[in-house]
């Protein structure tokens, strides 16, 4: 692949995202930038160059990933002379900023939306992108398959996106370690729950997956007349953690709607200040 990349933001995602990358392509140009440039010094032994100087990175790129938090994204916009954007390819995988808002202010770039999530770490990120009529939808799609899966989908989706799979890994995190804690009330020590309920997690998954059945059709090969499943399951309907969860998707979502909201405005003050 013949494209110089420069990661505009590299902490948690970015770096994966630096990370997987250069596992994949070995000999591509990788430029990194962080306010911070001592924490990812590191990224130096992988041939990646890294620097705070977000125009310089534009400048040496073909592909620039905006991966800062949203409300750093109008300083990166000061920090970058306007003239540099032109014919580049951007990728924005900040939650909710829009394809509209991108356009409007990077109009010279071909500009895309994607949303990865944290597991890009271990290769296995689902990434989102908006539809989009851009000339180098290969390339790009080229870059983030070495994330793991990606998908085009209508921009409506996006936010959703960000909430089910952006956020999923927090939430799978956090019930995770609520059903270990059962097991450890129960007396068995938390490295033994740990391991078993991974065994769980990617025995479920691959399960759903290699039969395509409803979860619920699982759920109901598993409950026995009168077992210890159908005991634990009256547990979640009593304490209404099916619509707890449903909330929680639907929660992520209006924030991230909310995220998208808040820089437009900030970003049209941006444009007004000049
Ligand atoms: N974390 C996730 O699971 C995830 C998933 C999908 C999408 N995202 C999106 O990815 C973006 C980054 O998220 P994150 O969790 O990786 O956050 P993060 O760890 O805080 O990374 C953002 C980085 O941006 C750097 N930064 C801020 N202003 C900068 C500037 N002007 N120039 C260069 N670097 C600058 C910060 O550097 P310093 O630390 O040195 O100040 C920070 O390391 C967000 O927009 C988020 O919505 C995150």
């Amino acid at each position: 692949m013949d494209v110089r990349i420069a990661v505009i933001g590299s902490g948690k995602i970015g770096s994966a995202i630096i990370k997987s990358i250069r596992q994949k392509y070995k000999e591509i140009k990788l430029i990194a930038t962080r306010r911070n440039e001592e924490s990812i010094k590191s990224l130096i032994d992988l041939g990646v160059e890294v620097t705070k100087d977000n125009n310089y990175a534009v400048s040496k790129s073909d592909l620039i990933i905006l991966s800062v938090k949203p409300h750093h994204f109008p300083t990166v916009l000061k920090q970058v002379d306007k003239s540099l954007w032109k014919n580049k390819i951007v990728v924005s995988i900040m939650a909710g900023v829009k394809l509209s808002t991108l356009s409007s202010l990077i109009k010279e770039a071909e500009v895309y939306r994607a949303m990865p999530n944290i597991n890009a770490i271990v290769s296995k990120s689902s990434t989102a992108f908006a539809e989009n009529n851009g000339q180098h939808k290969e390339l790009v799609e080229e870059v983030f398959k070495t994330l793991g899966n990606v998908y085009w989908l209508p921009e409506e989706y996006l936010d959703i996106w960000t909430a089910l799979v952006g956020s999923g890994p927090a939430f799978l995190s956090e019930i995770i370690d609520a059903l270990i804690l059962g097991a450890v009330a129960c007396g068995m020590p938390r490295e033994i729950a740990y391991g078993a309920i991974l065994d769980v997690l990617e025995g479920t998954a691959e399960m759903l997956r290699n039969t395509s059945n409803h979860p619920i059709v699982l759920r109901d090969q598993v409950t026995t007349p009168a077992g210890t499943t159908i005991r634990g399951l009256m547990v979640l309907e009593a304490k209404g953690v099916k619509s707890a969860l449903i909330e929680t998707i639907e929660a992520a979502y209006k924030r991230a709607v909310e995220i998208g909201n808040e820089i437009d405005k900030n970003i049209r003050n941006l444009i007004y200040d000049g």
